[in-house]
């Protein structure tokens, strides 16, 4: 069964209530070297040569392939000074996916909210985005692609804040004041979740489905996973990464944490992890230019 329908089988995206729910709230265009990439991705056979020109086509995005190559996330002896050199030793598919990731992230602007920390908020977003390429790399799934599934998970909270600002902000201040997590206290209020929201808006950008299930799932049970089949695909790293939320200020989530990386990964390893992306943050933040 293809990945997609296991994903509308699960949520009740699959209702099509999103296209009411949203009706009038608009979503920024999808970046045009995103579609770009996305149609030229259709194609199986396509060859590098084809999509080189393309990622160099946008000057600012070929800087930050550069930067992200470079940096200690990859430990690559070489130094990376062009798209194609970075594309034969991290993989054209990898830089595909870096290239999406961070084209979508850029094209979200701080919405200006008094209860929205942007800086924070994309601080948090690249540690689970870190945390999620290696718990994926450990369980032999494609890390990059984990990655920017996992930059994306909550691209909806800034957008909700931004453009339904009136009708999200009373939800979101009960999740800074502590009363609960906030995909729970979505589900409460608003009966649908900002993961939900944001499987709807990559899918109107028609981001590959990889994206969409984990997005939209990002908050689902481990056992859920198992259950539709996706336990080996990156949607799972995506899962456990949404975990390290809020990781400062709630002592249960460490907790939550090592329980749900039960039977994949021994709690050691998984603290381990935990403090590498932590000491890589602040590096792949300033090479990514976002959050600062
Ligand atoms: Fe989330």
């Amino acid at each position: 069964m293809k990945i997609f329908k296991k994903f509308l089988e699960y949520s009740r995206f699959s209702t099509g209530d999103f296209e009411k729910i949203f009706k009038g709230l608009e979503v920024p265009p999808c970046p045009q070297v995103v579609a770009k990439l996305l149609q030229k991705l259709s194609d199986p056979d396509i060859e590098i040569d084809q999509i080189v020109p393309i990622l160099e086509s946008d000057s600012a995005l070929a800087l930050q392939i550069l930067k992200i190559s470079n940096s200690a996330l990859y430990g690559l002896s070489q130094k990376v000074t062009s798209i194609s050199k970075a594309v034969s030793l991290i993989g054209l598919k990898e830089i595909q996916n870096i290239a999406i990731g961070y084209a979508m992230t850029k094209s979200l602007k701080d919405p200006h909210r008094p209860e929205f920390n942007f800086p924070n908020f994309w601080n948090e977003t690249i540690l689970r985005a870190i945390f999620a390429k290696l718990v994926a790399e450990r369980l032999k799934i494609e890390a990059e692609e984990a990655f920017s599934a996992s930059l994306l998970q909550d691209i909806a909270i800034p957008l909700l804040m931004d453009r339904w600002y009136e009708l999200y902000k009373g939800v979101y201040k009960r999740w800074l004041e502590g009363r609960g997590l906030l995909h729970e206290l979505e589900n409460k209020i608003l009966s649908w979740n900002h993961a939900q929201a944001g499987a709807w808006v990559a899918k109107d950008w028609e981001l590959p489905d990889i994206f969409v299930c984990a997005i939209g799932l990002h908050h689902a049970e481990i056992s859920e996973i198992k259950k539709l089949g996706l336990e080996n695909t990156s949607v799972m790293p995506v899962v456990i990464s949404s975990h390290l939320t809020n990781m400062k200020d709630h002592k249960n989530s460490l907790k939550l944490l090592l329980e749900t990386c039960k039977g994949l990964l021994a709690p050691k390893e998984t603290l381990s992890i935990v403090n590498e992306s932590m000491e890589l943050v602040d590096e792949i933040s300033h090479a990514m230019g976002i959050g600062q």
